[in-house]
């Protein structure tokens, strides 16, 4: 299969970056990171989470956040809503596109939003008709799609039928989440080729985390399969505080750069994102877990 001209990048590090973070980041940083990042090029950008405060202290300030931004025209700022609660709020601070979680694996859902794949499903029921009344459009994930931290091999047939359900139920896009970075390229076309099985492929999209370093090996083996949408967060920022050693996403940096050398277009200017990387990464003191950023900084400085 020839690889895809487009590629769509939803930019996470605002909500999976950030989620992760130990020390409190001012509210002020996350409206000037979501801005630039958008200004940079990104088609969407995940700007928080309406989870519960006591879960992820990090995610607090949603509704701060989302109302706080300024919104670039025909740029989504989707927010994550795991319940009719998450979801109002969201609505309130004027979402527009939200996001529902699932997992692949019965005990990483449990812990990571307190309820069996079932029954996150009648969770997520009202909230997706709730949207469809409000003309909000939902995306779905799936976490653990590749391995789960907790009960090691996911078979791909299992997170085809998560993929289903959250298709059938009124979810746009279905975002692959390997949680923890575990996937090796044939893998994922196998986790691929059996939710294409249940939904079309152009609304899948892949999620990977880059714990073992296989994210860009990932991402080109999904293109190969004909996936054109993937999440990334500058810098590499990220992880699942529910998955332990979990690192970050794949940097948005390589991504973009390993896009524009094979000549696909994304609409994102690397040089103005990797100065994003740098400026973000200073502002909560971290090193850029992006090889391509750093890589470009350096050669800037020189
Ligand atoms: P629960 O305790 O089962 O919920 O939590 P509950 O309905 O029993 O409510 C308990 C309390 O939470 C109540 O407050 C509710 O009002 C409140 P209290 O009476 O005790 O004061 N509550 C809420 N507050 C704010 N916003 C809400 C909300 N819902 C209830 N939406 C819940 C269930 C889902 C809320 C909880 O488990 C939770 O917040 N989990 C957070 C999980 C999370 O954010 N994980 C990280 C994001 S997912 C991820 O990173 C993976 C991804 O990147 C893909 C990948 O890489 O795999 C997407
Ligand atoms: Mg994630």
């Amino acid at each position: 299969m020839t690889l895809p001209t487009k590629v769509r990048l939803v930019e996470v590090a605002p909500r999976d970056g950030l989620q992760n973070e130990k020390g409190e980041v001012p509210t002020a940083i996350k409206v000037e990171l979501i801005e630039r990042l958008a200004d940079a090029g990104l088609p969407s950008v995940e700007a928080t989470a309406f989870v519960s405060p006591k879960w992820v202290p990090q995610m607090a300030d949603h509704a701060e956040v989302l109302e706080r931004i300024r919104r670039k025209p025909g740029v989504s700022y989707p927010v994550l809503t795991p319940n009719l609660k998450g979801f109002e709020a969201a609505r309130a601070a004027g979402a527009t596109e939200v996001a529902v979680f699932a997992a692949a694996s019965e005990a990483f859902s449990r812990r990571n939003i307190n309820c069996s794949i079932a029954e996150s499903f009648e969770r997520f029921r009202p909230v997706l008709e709730a949207a469809a009344r409000h003309g909000i459009r939902v995306r779905g994930y799936i976490s653990c799609v590749a391995g789960c931290p907790y009960e090691g091999e996911v078979r791909p047939e299992k997170v085809a039928e998560v993929a289903a359900a959250l298709y059938d139920m009124g979810c746009y896009e279905i975002s692959l989440g390997d949680t923890i970075g575990v996937g090796t390229p044939g893998k994922i076309q196998r986790v691929i080729e059996a939710c294409a099985r249940r939904v079309p492929i152009e609304r899948l999209a892949g999620h990977y985390h880059d714990t073992y370093g296989q994210a860009l090996a990932n991402i080109y083996a999904s293109m190969e399969m004909g996936v054109s949408t993937f999440d990334a967060s500058v810098a590499g920022l990220g992880g699942c505080p529910y998955a332990k050693g979990a690192t970050g996403n794949v940097a948005t940096e390589d991504v973009v750069y390993m896009l524009d050398g094979l000549g696909i277009e994304t609409g994102v200017a690397l040089a103005k994102l990797v100065e994003i990387g740098q400026w973000i990464c200073r502002a909560i003191g971290r090193e850029s877990a992006s090889r391509a950023g750093r890589a470009l900084a350096a050669k800037c400085a020189a």
